[in-house]
């Protein structure tokens, strides 16, 4: 769980067995396979758009406007919509196909969302890295999208699912650290076939997501399915072998008993969907659409699908501009890493105040650099190397600020405070917004970058603005609450208590239990008053 600190207990301080078995191991790796994929596809774009046999096989009117129009300004050099398309149809894919894997998901199981998404992922990697027209490759990547739909809906259902509540949270943010070690493969990877002669080095770049999307497949067939999973689906006595098996101890029944009655309590629920549009879920419900369409609107993905393409305009060479991107993507896990040590102890709130503010300092003063050397014509007279190293510096500033904070905050804040009822229509919206708005930015960047100059620099710098505010007056702090009793957090909170009627949420923890009946609800009101600011 998020907290770490705790875990469910029967009021008798009982509790659930916590260790990490084989089987958690090996969910892991599963896991960490759906997340590199998401995470390849992230990084593999702007590299491979950045190289020449690329474009020139693909985008040759791109490729004409970079090298012969000289008068051409920065800003403009890579408007293509096309271009764009070929990094965004990945995320309309993912987004569309999200609503058909939380059926997949719920009817069939979490392992064969995950099953259908490694092949998706297989077929979409072979037609990329065949490709000999640009239908083939947008029809690749739109596979691709359909592979990382059903990865990020499944894949963090199924890690929350199986691993003891303990370390819930934990591997959570392990998803989103196995994402950014994707993009770091796939700017490494980008380096080198960047550099292979004959013009081919792009297609083993995007054959490569064959790997990762191998693991996944075969993994999920050999995998367990989640106890929680059996049960919706009516194999109680599979569950109870299941749960015994995963957790590696004969004595499971609090947990089982916990989980029958969960299930029972979500069978009763006439229509999720309906049911997270009702007046008490609507700060769950707002938190499930702002925190995601936040993380995007930080602008993080104009640096990871375009970076390579800003450095070459900023002045580096081909080469020169890869190498930029690896160390931005190494700046980007270590620290996701920082997030990882800290967040339970510094706080969800500390981590995106302190990362906001980050973020716009390093944001003003990149649009300030580039708005000085390139002015509103987007003609440079003569970029020295210390100039350009001097963006690159203040870029990496930003990705760290972004990788400490919204990068895995986006995604635990969302999970974590869903009451079991709409956890998984919440987690559905998340990833749709999320999906949305990587699509909406990946599409206009480009074109965004041509009309505003650096002043789409500024654009963002006032988004982190709002998204700071936001956290400061309306996110309460999740820090060591138990993730079944995140009831109480918006009952005790100054604005959303107004949107829940006193029997509401404060007599019941999210499973039904009491409020004030066991230790870790007692536990859970302490931490409550502890964080509030
Ligand atoms: C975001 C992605 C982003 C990545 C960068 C994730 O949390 O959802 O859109 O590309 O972080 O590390």
């Amino acid at each position: 769980m998020a907290g770490g600190a705790m875990v469910s207990t029967d009021g008798g301080g009982k509790e659930y067995p916590a260790r990490m078995t084989l089987y958690v191991f090996l969910t892991c790796v599963v896991a960490s396979s759906g997340g590199l994929i998401f995470g390849y596809d992230v990084g593999i774009s702007g590299g491979v758009t950045s190289m020449d046999s690329f474009l020139l096989t693909f985008f040759p009117s791109v490729y004409r406007k970079e090298k012969q129009d000289r008068s051409t300004s920065i800003y403009c050099k890579f408007d293509s919509q096309l271009l764009t398309s070929f990094t965004s149809s990945l995320y309309v894919a993912a987004l569309l196909t999200s609503f058909i894997a939380s059926l997949v998901t719920d009817f069939f199981g979490r392992k064969w969302s995950m099953f259908r998404g490694g092949i998706a992922f297989i077929l979409g990697a072979g037609i990329n890295a065949t490709a000999d027209n640009l239908f083939m490759l947008i029809l690749g990547r739109f596979l691709l999208g359909v592979g990382v739909g059903y990865a990020i809906q499944s894949v963090p259902i199924y890690l929350s699912e199986i691993a003891p509540p303990r370390l819930r949270g934990m591997l959570n943010i392990m998803f989103q650290l196995m994402v950014t070690i994707g993009i770091l493969i796939a700017n490494i990877i980008n380096y080198f076939t960047n550099k292979i002669e004959g013009a081919w080095g792009w297609r083993v770049s995007l054959a490569f997501a064959c790997v990762p999307a191998a693991i996944i497949a075969v993994g999920s067939l050999v995998l367990p399915e989640t106890p929680n999973s059996l049960i919706e689906r009516g194999h109680t006595e599979e569950a109870e072998a299941t749960l015994r098996l995963i957790r590696g101890v004969d004595d499971i029944s609090l947990e089982f008993r916990d989980l029958v009655a969960a299930n029972k309590r979500c069978k009763e629920i006439r229509d999720p969907w309906s049911l997270i549009l009702e007046r008490k879920y609507r700060p769950q419900l707002a938190m499930a659409i702002l925190i995601p369409f936040f993380q995007q609107l930080t602008g993080i993905n104009i640096i990871m699908f375009y970076a390579p393409l800003i450095y070459k305009a900023v002045g580096f060479s081909g080469q020169a501009s890869l190498v930029s991107t690896v160390i931005i993507g190494t700046v980007n896990v270590v620290a996701t890493l920082i997030s990882i040590i800290t967040v339970d102890r510094v706080g969800r709130r500390g981590l995106l105040l302190h990362g906001g503010v980050q973020m716009l300092i390093s944001q003003l003063i990149v649009g300030t650099l580039i708005a000085l050397k390139f002015g509103a014509t987007g003609e440079a007279t003569d970029i020295s190397k210390a100039y350009a190293s001097c963006v690159l510096f203040f870029i990496g500033v930003y990705i760290a600020a972004f990788a400490w904070s919204w990068g895995p905050l986006g995604w635990l804040i969302p999970s974590e405070i869903l009451s079991l009822e709409i956890r998984s229509v919440g987690q559905c919206i998340a990833v749709s917004v999320n999906m949305f708005f990587t699509f909406v930015i990946a599409q206009i960047f480009l074109t965004a970058l041509c009309h505003m100059k650096h002043g789409l620099f500024f654009f963002f710098a006032g988004w982190v603005v709002v998204m700071t505010v936001f956290v400061a007056l309306f996110l309460p702090e999740t820090k060591n609450i138990p993730i079944e009793e995140m009831g109480l957090l918006w009952k005790e909170h100054w604005f959303w208590s107004r949107f829940i009627k006193d029997e509401e949420n404060t007599e019941m923890g999210n499973l039904g239990r009491p409020w004030n009946h066991s230790r870790v609800q007692v536990a859970a009101k302490e931490v409550l008053s502890r964080n509030r600011v």
